[in-house]
């Protein structure tokens, strides 16, 4: 199942790079970017001073989570937790044991593009916290969804923390929640979380910080493509250049060719020019209203906020309605 999966997505891989690079304005898709040195190196960001999304959201989950266990109990009954993007479960793992100690009976789904981080889990997350029941599913979002649809016609929690929505713009945000509801039943919670719109040179640090790990993680993409497609992107003739509008809250990260350059891929050839851009990523920015205004469109309906004490993150409950 998994080698065949793999064998699918390197297919998709290629496909995606070049379709991307083919463009006129050059993108790569950031989904790409968690290969195995790709997850270490986004490990190192959670850690980064700058980065403060994964702390605001810890605060959260550790200080919130009996409240959060509870407005789940206040909205749904017996449910099964499928977590998307799981990640390393850091701040899940509280809600998780919250819902251990309250004597809940539930397995938890983590669903990850990651075969490293489902594997992780799935060896380390029963030790940290006995009796818990795990499936973990190695895969695309709504392919690991309907697998986990299929494993049980339980209600189900669905967590989409750490600001994962913030990687699609508001449009296809749109699509991917009314997406995510037809994969839902009336009774489904859905707990989302958003990076909030607040001063934008603290939001562009973030992409930007010191050490140059963002960097890294973002040329780390030029690297797994030519390890796994053959290709020959010369690393130190791109710079890292992320901006932030605090109008539409789109913070996007390009990486700039420093020079004219032909770039091979798969017998292809790519031109750059001096200071033509490849758009990497977007990490979207919300205002409460906007998170409400995202749940209306989708058929959801907002019932429970949970902010960290600066305001900075919002872990959003919705109810399939
Ligand atoms: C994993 C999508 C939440 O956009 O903040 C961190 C990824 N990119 N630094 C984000 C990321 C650069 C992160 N998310």
């Amino acid at each position: 199942m998994i080698s065949v999966y793999n064998k699918t997505t390197t297919g998709t891989f290629s496909h995606d790079v070049i379709k991307g690079l083919s463009a006129p304005q050059k993108y790569l898709d950031s989904k790409y970017f968690y290969d195995a040195a790709g997850d270490v190196l986004f490990q190192q960001i959670m850690q980064c001073h700058e980065y403060y999304l994964t702390n605001c959201e810890m605060e959260i989950l550790a200080t919130q989570s009996a409240a959060i266990a509870a407005a789940f109990d206040k909205f749904a009954g017996e449910y099964d937790v499928v977590e998307l993007g799981a990640g390393d479960a850091t701040k899940s793992q509280h809600l998780l044991k919250q819902l251990l100690d309250n004597g809940k009976d539930y397995t938890y789904f983590p669903i990850d593009i990651s075969s490293n981080v489902i594997r992780q889990l799935e060896n380390n997350l029963p030790g940290i916290l006995p009796g818990l029941q795990l499936k973990g599913l190695n895969g695309e979002y709504f392919e690991m969804l309907q697998q986990a649809n299929d494993y049980t016609s339980k209600n189900k929690i669905l967590l989409f923390m750490g600001s994962n929505i913030g990687n699609f713009t508001v449009t296809a945000a749109r699509n991917f929640c009314q997406q995510l509801r037809s994969y839902m039943q009336p009774g489904d919670l859905l707990l989302a979380g958003f990076d909030l719109k607040k001063h934008p040179q603290v939001i562009l640090s973030a992409y930007n910080d010191s050490a140059g790990i963002t960097r890294a993680f973002n040329l780390n993409l030029l690297k797994r493509i030519n390890r796994e497609l053959h290709a020959d992107f010369k690393l130190s003739a791109f710079e890292h250049f992320p901006v932030y509008d605090p109008a539409t809250g789109a913070c996007k990260s390009y990486l700039v060719s420093l020079e004219n350059q032909v770039v091979h891929i798969d017998g292809k050839a790519f031109t750059f020019r001096e200071h033509e851009t490849l758009y990497m990523e977007i990490s979207q920015k919300y205002t409460l209203e906007e998170t409400e205004q995202l749940a209306a469109q989708s058929g959801f309906k907002p019932v429970a906020c949970f902010m960290d004490s600066k305001k900075w993150f919002a872990d959003c409950l919705w109810k399939c309605i």
